[in-house]
């Protein structure tokens, strides 16, 4: 199985540009090489910070590009999004009995499990008692089944302190990863929020986190604030094997 994996598109319909770049531009130009390159995905997610402002316009602006991309494609949400500006304009995305945009879907590679780990009005996130029993009964539902999860906050540090002061709240990435371990066969966590392709190891799960289509972040390691970084925009590409899962990270050229 076959799925491309986008995040931080970051679509401002209002001002244009977000880190003075524009978002539109490059996400017409990742949907582009998508086509052209891995046409032939199953699926496609974006990793939330869908929008820079939460707007319905930015929104609109998002389902427009998406209208004709040929792929079937999953949106979650990011510290940027507004959950009912995005429902207004997506109301056909499933949420669960709390009105979170958490959702399950089932493949011949086992379950894949999308999280909503958006807390309005803070950058961090959170993963809350009832988004968690939520998760907690999704896999007690597909026991012993391969099951990988999808969410924007990174449960893990990266060493970028401007980052991890705003990653999933640390109690809560420990409350997930021991719902996970519990389940016994979770093959890989992939996340957004840090504009940056981090590889991780995190409790004995395999773990990555996907740059941006928009703005990178600089690497700076330690406690130096990271500002913007000038690799190219990229997306993911995950291979879902019987026996592996397998991560490419996909750079685009960047319109100028
Ligand atoms: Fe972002």
């Amino acid at each position: 199985m076959k799925i491309v994996l986008l995040s931080d598109t970051h679509l401002d319909a209002t001002d244009g540009r977000v880190a003075g770049l524009d978002p539109r531009r490059r996400l017409h130009t990742a949907l582009l090489d998508i086509v052209g390159h891995n046409g032939d995905a199953d699926l496609c997610i974006i990793c939330g910070d869908l929008t820079e402002d939460g707007s319905r316009a930015s929104y609109e602006q998002l389902a427009g590009m998406l209208r004709r991309f040929p792929i079937p494609v999953r949106l979650l949400l990011g510290n940027h999004d507004e959950r009912a500006e995005f429902l207004a304009v997506f109301p056909e995305t499933e949420t669960d009995e709390n009105g979170f945009v958490q959702s399950v879907l089932d493949t011949p590679r086992g379950r894949l499990i999308f999280l909503d780990s958006l807390e309005t009005g803070r950058a961090g996130g959170r993963l809350c008692g009832h988004r968690l029993g939520w998760l907690q009964a999704r896999l007690e539902e597909v026991p012993g089944e391969p099951v990988h999860v999808f969410l924007h906050h990174p449960p893990f540090a990266i060493g970028v302190s401007t980052l991890d002061s705003c990653r999933l709240s640390p109690a809560d990435a420990d409350a997930l990863k021991v719902l996970l371990k519990a389940h016994g066969n979770v093959r890989g966590l992939f996340a957004g929020h840090v504009h940056r392709a981090v590889f991780a190891e995190w409790g004995g799960l395999a773990a990555a986190a996907l740059p941006s289509t928009n703005h990178q972040t600089a690497l700076e390691l330690g406690g130096a604030r990271a500002g913007l970084g000038t690799d190219r925009p990229s997306y993911g590409i995950a291979l879902l094997g019987a026996d592996e899962t397998v991560l490419h990270i996909k750079s685009f050229v960047p319109p100028s």
